[in-house]
């Protein structure tokens, strides 16, 4: 059986702008959050997963979304393994470590990048294709061009293929913002928020690719995620039910608004564990 990683959202809040969602002064309700996080974990369960648990560090307030802090892979020649990120804000560096601890407790290799100057944000920016078989990577606002080539070269040398697309609109600050594999052929994008480049690369590889508005895409559709023939989304506009009605997939809808005022959402919240 899969497993899906989540952090508890214990010391979660809004406490600086580190993407055009966040509005410091719009308070987290905790209690709220809490009740959303255990839905969405039930919601995963009911899809047929298996689910951990990383404890949630004090003072690490968007630790919450385990999804940003590591990439975590599989390849015929080392196996189980994890690439640290190299979050773009001081205060998420600091969540990286007790990611990369609770891997090696477990046996995953470490696959250490010399990042530097350059930046990479786990999978809010590098998303397996559902059938695994390649790895689609944003850049432009948080993971670098750089950091996205360093990260395409080291998974070259594992045989796995990365395709980088390139992010224009600010607001779509990370892959998972505005781009969803929904099942084998086909994803789920904004295409505002691409260059012409990225858009013609994801059309080269989809045969099926569903668009969605703007507005849409600001309430977090494309962070909905693909679960065993199941999407788990914060809204259904009908252009996307109709969506995943094509490809076979049933809408489950969770509330995740308290994790809308960070700017994340479903995709955001969970780590899938190979
Ligand atoms: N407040 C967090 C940040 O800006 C939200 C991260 C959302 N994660 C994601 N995968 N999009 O870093």
């Amino acid at each position: 059986m899969r497993k899906v990683l989540f952090c508890p959202p214990t010391y979660f809040e809004v406490r600086d702008v580190k993407n055009p969602f966040m509005q410091p002064g719009d308070p987290v309700d905790r209690e709220r959050a809490a009740r959303q996080w255990h839905a969405l974990r039930a919601a995963f369960q009911e899809a047929g997963f298996e689910l951990e648990s990383i404890p949630a560090v004090p003072d690490l307030e968007d630790m919450v979304f385990a999804a940003n802090q590591t990439f975590v892979g599989k390849s015929p020649t080392i196996g189980r393994f994890i690439v640290p990120g190299h979050m773009r804000h001081h205060s998420r560096r600091r969540e990286v470590p007790h990611f990369v601890e609770w891997f090696r407790q477990r046996g995953y290799k470490v696959v250490e990048l010399a990042l530097e100057n350059d930046y990479l944000e786990g999978h809010g920016d590098l998303l397996w294709d559902v059938d695994f078989s390649r790895i689609w990577a944003g850049f432009g606002f948080r993971s670098s061009r750089g950091g996205v080539d360093s990260f395409a070269h080291a998974m070259r040398e594992l045989g796995l293929e990365v395709v980088a697309l390139e992010l224009t609109d600010p607001t779509f600050y990370h892959l998972d913002t505005c781009f969803a594999p929904l099942t084998p052929g086909a994803v789920l994008i904004y295409p505002g928020a691409f260059s012409p480049s990225a858009l013609a690369a994801i059309r080269d590889k989809c045969p099926r690719v569903y668009e969605v508005t703007r507005d849409e895409a600001l309430r977090f559709v494309c962070n909905g995620v693909s679960a065993n023939g199941r999407f788990l989304l914060p809204h259904l506009p009908a252009s996307v039910a109709k969506a995943l009605d094509c490809e076979g997939l049933q809408p489950v809808l969770v509330d995740t608004s308290e994790f809308e005022k960070s700017g994340g959402s479903v995709c955001c919240l969970k780590l899938f564990l190979e």
